[in-house]
């Protein structure tokens, strides 16, 4: 039964400005979703850097068919519960749908984030309003990490969760929006579903890390969906990126070391596990 807090390990808390060390020295990142205190114990435990709490909270434990009904008290609520988990990791935690959509309603949820134990906030796109929010927050000591490429906040407008940045025109503006995120302030990036190949160059271009889901090797480093990486159905169609650490790791927190492991040596993802 999980009855303890956060424990003292010999590992360095993370702290924001060691994202960008961890780019030049070419320390690969790995990032897990967390939505409770006793996952988030078993991620620090097995050496995760980065846990966040995602708006895949919507679809993973809530059931539901998109993160478009996820709240800010819930992230509030998820991101107090995976804080008491973590004493190293670096917690960040996701804007849910339209929480972005004014840079005052962003810094409102963002600050109650932050107050429940979040380092970084998280928000989709790079729409004009965007790029305002996350100027808006980093001005105002909001560290924040930007995700582009499918953002599942876009899913109507998508049409669905599909590849983005596959046709030339697509990239190019995928690129370009990757430099507007990072100017305006972004000090993280994910990208997610996107071709190898385009995850590489907008890596490459940048100074801040990318974390990839389905975008492939070549990113600074990776994330997975806790019922993921644990092979937990949840009800949807399984993407290709995605793969199941727990037969190999023997326990919870060993799926976390393997995956950890897997990212930090490249083996993960591979070609099985990427687009092109
Ligand atoms: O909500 C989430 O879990 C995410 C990750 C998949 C990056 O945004």
């Amino acid at each position: 039964m999980y009855t303890s807090p956060a424990q003292a390990t010999d590992r360095k808390p993370w702290t924001v400005p060691m994202l960008a060390d961890a780019k030049r020295d070419g320390r690969r990142l790995a990032m897990l979703t967390a939505y409770d205190a006793g996952f988030a114990l078993a991620m620090d435990r097995a050496g995760i850097d980065l846990v966040l709490v995602g708006d895949s909270l919507g679809m993973v434990a809530q059931g539901r068919d998109s993160t478009l009904p996820v709240s800010v008290d819930d992230i509030a609520y998820h991101t107090e519960c995976a804080a008491r988990g973590l004493s190293t990791a670096l917690l960040l935690s996701d804007l849910p749908f339209q929480a972005d959509a004014t840079p005052r309603r962003a810094l409102d949820a963002a600050t109650r984030f932050l107050q429940a134990g979040a380092a970084m906030a998280k928000l989709e796109g790079a729409a004009a309003h965007k790029l305002d929010a996350i100027r808006f927050l980093t001005e105002r000591e909001v560290p924040v990490c930007a995700h582009l490429g499918l953002t599942p906040q876009s899913v109507l407008r998508l049409g669905g969760f599909k590849v983005q940045g596959r046709d030339d025109r697509a990239a190019a503006r995928l690129r370009e929006d990757a430099r507007a995120v990072q100017d305006a302030g972004a000090s993280l990036l994910v990208l997610e579903c996107v071709p190898s190949a385009l995850a590489a160059a907008i890596t490459a271009e940048l100074r801040i890390p990318t974390i990839g889901i389905g975008a492939g090797p070549h990113c600074d480093g990776q994330v997975l969906v806790l019922h993921d990486v644990l092979g937990l159905d949840s009800g949807h169609r399984r993407p290709k990126f995605v793969k199941d650490f727990l037969a190999d790791g023997g326990s919870v927190e060993g799926a976390f070391r393997a995956y950890a492991a897997a990212v930090r040596d490249g083996s993960f993802p591979d070609a099985a596990h990427s687009y092109e």
